[in-house]
């Protein structure tokens, strides 16, 4: 029988609930495609870290990377341990130690979800460069404390960078609608943004098949919103991408439905797969956060790992469960628990 081997990393709030949900659909797709998953829980988080002084182990990265693909649920306790430490500790560390350049994260509405639009005719996929950029790390303070206090945080865009992200966009959009939306802030940002269209500028001479319009990130964001329908693929640095990424959420109809695919596209390291959602401390612990963006994204990992009809059964039985709210969590209009809504997915999957 085929086999995947896949480390699941719960981690903090309702990461743990989502994952545990997502994981009942993905063992009954598995059983009904043929093919088992082999799973490692690795418990790293923000209550490990008050044990361990560590997110994850020293080794943590060699201990993920024999494994085929990864399952985050979500990291952060604020109360607990700060972001920048947790984060820094266990989520960044990941995506950077693979070179999980790309960030894929498709926004459109499942049938029957009624989103905050009017319009409800779209298919976006974000392309969100995961590795450099705003999120690089690079920067410091200085007279801590004092006024004159100065802290830098220096956004770094490498053309290797720049280039294999908006390739990735490119073939995107070419496989597609063919249109793709290269994002910037090129009239504020006169180094980094500047040089990002002109990388999409050279690379568009590649790709005449495919329409390129260039925006700038605060006017994408209002078109997200009003004229969604007219976007394909849009290709944006970490932290735009970030932003844009919960804008699609909001429009698909909630945090709870958006999933995200990390990926090496040349492959020899495992992918991570996640909700775009965080850990949701206002509603953890009761059962209340709805599981379809982790099952979404647990899609996207099977269909990662070669299942594709197995991918392909899981978003029809999301879809079909869709249409009827009833049985789905509360910010749905539901009032099934996480586990409930889980299940209830599960029970639609036909082999
Ligand atoms: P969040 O995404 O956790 O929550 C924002 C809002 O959306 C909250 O009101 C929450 O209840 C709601 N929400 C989120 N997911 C939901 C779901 N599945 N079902 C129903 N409602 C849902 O963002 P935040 O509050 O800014 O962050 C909380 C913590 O999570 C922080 O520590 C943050 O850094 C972290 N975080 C982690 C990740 C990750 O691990 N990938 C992503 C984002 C935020
Ligand atoms: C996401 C999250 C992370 C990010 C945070 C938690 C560091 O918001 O995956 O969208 O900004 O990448
Ligand atoms: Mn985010």
């Amino acid at each position: 029988m085929r086999t995947h081997d896949i480390a699941l990393i719960p981690g903090d709030g309702i990461g743990k609930e989502v994952v545990e949900a997502a994981m009942l659909v993905l063992r009954k797709a598995a059983e009904q495609g043929g093919f088992t998953l082999e799973e490692t829980v690795y418990p790293w988080s923000c209550d490990s870290y008050l044990e361990t002084g560590r997110m994850m182990p020293e080794d943590g990265i060699e201990q993920l990377r024999r494994h085929d693909s990864i399952l985050l649920g979500a990291v952060g306790w604020p109360e607990k341990v700060p972001d920048s430490v947790s984060l820094h500790g266990l989520l960044l560390p990941i995506r950077k130690a693979f070179d999980l350049y790309v960030n894929m994260r498709p926004h459109r509405l499942l049938p029957g979800v009624t989103g905050p639009l009017r319009a409800t005719d779209f298919d976006i996929l974000c392309i969100r460069e995961n590795t450099e950029g705003e999120y690089s790390g690079a920067g410091g303070r200085v007279h801590s404390g004092s006024p004159a206090e100065v802290a830098v945080e220096t956004s770094i865009f490498t053309r290797r960078g720049v280039e294999r992200i908006l390739r990735y966009g490119f073939e995107q959009a070419r496989a597609r609608r063919g249109k793709l939306a290269s994002v910037t802030k090129s009239n504020a940002q006169k180094h980094t943004m500047v040089f990002w269209d002109e990388v999409t500028e050279a690379l568009s001479a590649e790709y005449p098949d495919v329409e390129v319009t260039r925006y700038h990130v605060d006017a994408i964001a209002a078109r997200m919103i009003t004229h969604p329908g007219t976007l394909d693929v849009v290709v944006a640095s970490n932290l735009f991408g970030d932003i844009l990424t919960d804008i699609g959420a909001a429009i698909q109809g909630g945090l709870g439905f958006a999933a995200a695919a990390n990926v090496n596209p040349s492959g020899g390291v495992p992918s991570m797969f996640e909700p775009v959602h965080g850990s949701a401390p206002d509603i953890a612990g009761r059962g209340l956060s709805n599981p379809i963006a982790t099952i979404w994204s647990g899609a996207l990992m099977l269909e990662h790992l070669g299942e594709e009809a197995a991918a392909k059964a899981i978003m029809a039985a999301v879809e079909t469960v869709a249409g009827t709210p009833e049985r789905l969590t509360p910010d749905c209009g539901g009032s099934a628990t996480t586990l409930e809504a889980a299940e209830a997915i599960a029970s639609e999957l036909q082999g």
